[in-house]
């Protein structure tokens, strides 16, 4: 029998238990529930997440059977379809209109706890780093999505916001430490500067889209560092006066652009000041660019740049990456 996370509950409180872990879309759907010795042992698919929210719930290592009912889309298919999934939301690549409606229904009918499915119907674009989306199936284009035990809320449609960055994020906010000062200029919904502010940073989140910054501020709410975060909407070049020579840490997640923001970034970077550099380069490359560029920008700015990293994130289209630089500038 496979171990998994359980939540273990009194009997007499299980069916209560398993609605509130339910409620929040935590429950693991592959695994059966099991009883034993009065004690109820419910599958969860995020033990993190369980600790934040329901801290009082009792996270253990459990054998419990795999579930045989659960249906997939690609039981219901016959192949395996491609597909991402945001919180209740799924979300499409496929091209072929028919294909695309064919895994909208099995997504449907399968067992995922899902309300609606996007096809993309455009690339990235704007100033806002949004997309255009065909809505196949549901309503509701906004969600909630749940990454190393932080919650976003957003809407698809109205900001950018991308799971496969993920990993990544993690690997970032694992550096911040209580204290620092850290300033995400393109922040999106939050998934930088939320996890960093729950590890004791000072954060400020700038971005021009009003839909994010709406949503950044609810979700430093929700997850309980409000009184550590600080959303401002405009343009970050307009906004730099304000925290000059402020932060420990930057983010710049503005790939393609990234390079046109560096004379911010050292404006806003104090005596010394780690930088988190997006960029998509050919592959051939991919960190020479982004390099030269912020080394020429520190100099000017009397930096010393080191680069402590290049970590190739993922790959973005044929001969592509997206990849990450971190920089340590120190006045010179
Ligand atoms: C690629 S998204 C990154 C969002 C977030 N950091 C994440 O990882 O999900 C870039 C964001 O930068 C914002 N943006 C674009 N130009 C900007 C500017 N000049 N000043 C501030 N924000 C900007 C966009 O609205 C968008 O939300």
């Amino acid at each position: 029998m496979p171990v998994v996370p359980c939540v273990r509950a009194a009997r007499e409180r299980g069916e209560e238990v398993r609605a509130a872990i339910a409620e929040r879309d935590l429950l693991d759907h592959g695994h059966e529930i099991t009883v034993e010795d009065g004690w109820l042992y419910i599958p969860i698919t995020d033990p993190e997440a369980v600790a934040e929210n329901c801290e009082s719930y009792d996270v253990v290592e459990r054998g419990v059977a795999t579930r045989r009912t659960q249906r997939t889309p690609a039981d219901i298919l016959g192949f395996s379809p491609t597909y991402e999934r945001l919180g209740d939301v799924v979300l499409l690549t496929e091209e072929d209109p028919e294909r695309a409606a064919a895994i909208a229904e099995a997504v449907l009918a399968s067992d995922l706890p899902v309300g609606t499915v996007l096809r993309r119907a455009s690339k990235v674009a704007g100033e806002h780093r949004t997309r255009e989306w065909e809505l196949l199936a549901g309503e509701s284009t906004e969600t909630t999505y749940r990454e190393y035990g932080c919650e976003y809320r957003l809407d698809v449609r109205e900001v950018y916001f991308s799971p496969r960055l993920a990993t990544d994020r993690h690997l970032v906010a694992e550096r911040v430490s209580a204290g620092e000062r850290a300033i995400d200029m393109f922040a999106g919904v939050g998934p930088f500067v939320v996890p960093f502010a729950k590890r004791g940073a000072q954060v400020v989140g700038v971005d021009l889209n009003p839909a994010a910054i709406a949503y950044l501020e609810a979700n430093a709410r929700r997850n309980g560092v409000a009184d550590r975060v600080r959303a401002i909407e405009g343009d970050v070049r307009e906004v730099a006066p304000e925290f000059e020579n402020w932060a420990d840490r930057l983010v710049m997640n503005l790939p393609h652009s990234a390079a046109e923001f560096l004379d911010t970034a050292v404006e806003l970077a104090g005596e010394e000041c780690v930088i988190h550099y997006y960029d998509i380069q050919h592959e051939s490359a991919p960190f020479e660019p982004g390099e030269a560029a912020i080394t020429a920008a520190a100099g000017r700015a009397g930096y010393e740049a080191t680069i402590e990293e290049r970590r190739r994130v993922r790959s973005y289209a044929p001969h592509e990456l997206n990849v990450r630089l971190d920089a340590r500038l120190r006045r010179e």
